[in-house]
C-alpha cells in the first residue's frame, strides 16, 4: 500500500461516515508521515506553516479515533491503517467470497466451460495484467518470503521490534524452526527507512552461506562498501556509518570457525544510542542458552547482554482466518483460477492441524485448495 492509497482509504472511509471528507493540509500529514517525513519535512516541502502542520497530524489522529475507532499517533499510523486495511479487505473478501461460491456452486450444474466463463465474467475476478502473477494462493511452502505482498501480519512484532530499536535496544528474534523469524527479518529491513526515527542503512546477512567468522567480515564489509577489515580498523571504519545488521541463523556462530571474539567486537559496535551497529539477530533458542561457552567463562553472553528478546510465536485464530480469505482472494492469483471458498469446516481443522504455525498452515492451505480444485 502505497501513501497514495493509504490516504484514499482513509478519505473514503471518513467521507463514508461524515459526509466530510480530508482537507488539503490533511492530506499532505497522511502523504508525508506515511513516507517517514517529519513535520518539518512535510512544511517545507508543501510550503506550509510549520506550526499548523505540527498541529493538523494531532488533530487528525483524534479525528481517525473518534470516527474509525482506532487509536493511531504519528508512530504507529502506517502499521495500524496497514492493519485496519488487511481487516477490512478480509471481511469484504469473506463476503464477496460467498457471493462467488454460490454463482460457481449454481454454475457447477453445467459445464466446465460455463463455470469457466462464470469465473472469468464475475467483477471481482483478478485482470490480466499484472504481469506476476502466481500460480497457487497459497506459496511459497518453505523458505523467506521476501515478496511484500506474500509477507503476511507480523503487525504487533513489527511494531514492537521498530519500538525497541528507536529506543536504542537492539533485539533478539527467537522463535521455532519455520515461523517465519527470516521473512520477519527481512521486511525490517524493508521497513527500516520508514520506520527508524534516524537513518540506518539496513544490512541483512544470512550465517548459513558463511563458513566462518572471516567469511563473516567480508560479506559484512562487501554489504557497507567499506574495504575489508575487523578489529580495531573495522571499529574506525564504521564510526562514519550507521547501520540496522540483521543476522540471520544465528546459532551459525556457535560453530566452529566463529569465536567469542566476534561476538564481543558486534557488542562493542552496537553499544550505546548513536552507535554505529542496531542489530536484530534471528535465531531458535535464546542467545544465554545458544552461547554456552560464555558461561564457562563466567559471564554472560556479550549479545544477551544488549538485545532484547522478542519471540514469535503461531498466529491466533483471527490472523489465521483472516490469511485464509485474503490468499484466496489474492489479486495476482493466475485470472482464470477458479474461486475457491474454504468450508467453516475446512477452516476450522486448517486451525486445529496447523496450530497457527504458517508454514504447516501454507501446507495444509495448499493440499486443501489443490484437492478442492482437483475434485
Ligand atoms: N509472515 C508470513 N507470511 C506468509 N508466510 C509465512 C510468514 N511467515 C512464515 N511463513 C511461511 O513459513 C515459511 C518459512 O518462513 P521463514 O521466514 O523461512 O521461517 P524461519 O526463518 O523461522 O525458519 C515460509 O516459506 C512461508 O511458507
Ligand atoms: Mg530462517
Amino acid at each position: 500500500m502505497d501513501s497514495k492509497a493509504a490516504f484514499s482509504f482513509i478519505n473514503t472511509l471518513l467521507l463514508k461516515k461524515t459526509r466530510e471528507g480530508l482537507n488539503e493540509c490533511e492530506q499532505d500529514v497522511i502523504l508525508g508521515i506515511w513516507e517517514g517525513k517529519t513535520y518539518q519535512e512535510i512544511s517545507e516541502e508543501k510550503v506550509r506553516d510549520f506550526q499548523y502542520v505540527k498541529e493538523t497530524g494531532p488533530k487528525l489522529f483524534k479525528k481517525i479515533e473518534g470516527v474509525l475507532g482506532i487509536k493511531v499517533s504519528k508512530t504507529t499510523f502506517k502499521p495500524t491503517i496497514e492493519q485496519f486495511w488487511q481487516e477490512q479487505q478480509s471481511v469484504e473478501q469473506a463476503s464477496c467470497l460467498s457471493n462467488v461460491r454460490v454463482e460457481v456452486e449454481q454454475a457447477s450444474c453445467l459445464s466446465n466451460v460455463r463455470v469457466e466463463e462464470v469465473v472469468r465474467s464475475h467483477p471481482d475476478s483478478p485482470t490480466v495484467s499484472d504481469d506476476r502473477l502466481i500460480t497457487h494462493p497459497f506459496l511459497p511452502l518453505s523458505g523467506i518470503v521476501d515478496d511484500p505482498e506474500l509477507f503476511f501480519d507480523r503487525n504487533s512484532e513489527t511494531r514492537e521490534i521498530f519500538t525497541l530499536l528507536n529506543s536504542g535496544s537492539s533485539v533478539a528474534l527467537i522463535g521455532e524452526r519455520a515461523i517465519g523469524k527470516s521473512s520477519l527479518l527481512k521486511a525490517i529491513c524493508r521497513e527500516a527507512p520508514t520506520q527508524l526515527h534516524s537513518l540506518r542503512q539496513p544490512i541483512y546477512l544470512n550465517l548459513q552461506g558463511l563458513k566462518n567468522e572471516d567469511e563473516f567480515y567480508t560479506a559484512l564489509c562487501d554489504e557497507v562498501g567499506i574495504p575489508k577489515c575487523r578489529g580495531y580498523s573495522l571499529t574506525r571504519e564504521l564510526k562514519r556509518h550507521r547501520l540496522l545488521l540483521a543476522i540471520d541463523e544465528l546459532e551459525k556462530m556457535t560453530w566452529e570457525g566463529f569465536t567469542q571474539e566476534v561476538r564481543a567486537q558486534l557488542r562493542g559496535l552496537a553499544e550505546g544510542t548513536n552507535a554505529p551497529l542496531r542489530l536484530i539477530l534471528a535465531a531458535r533458542d535464546p542467545l544465554d542458552s545458544l552461547f554456552q561457552d560464555s558461561h564457562a567463562l563466567g559471564m554472560t553472553s556479550p549479545l544477551a547482554g544488549i538485545c532484547y528478546q522478542v519471540d514469535l510465536g503461531p498466529w491466533d485464530e483471527a490472523t489465521i482466518r483472516a490469511f485464509i480469505a485474503y490468499r484466496l482472494q489474492f489479486p495476482r492469483l493466475q485470472p482464470l483460477a477458479v474461486p475457491v471458498r474454504f468450508t467453516e469446516e475446512e477452516i476450522l481443522h486448517l486451525i486445529a492441524a496447523s496450530g497457527g504455525h504458517p508454514q504447516k498452515l501454507m501446507q495444509l492451505c495448499y493440499q486443501t485448495y489443490q484437492w478442492i480444485i482437483d475434485n
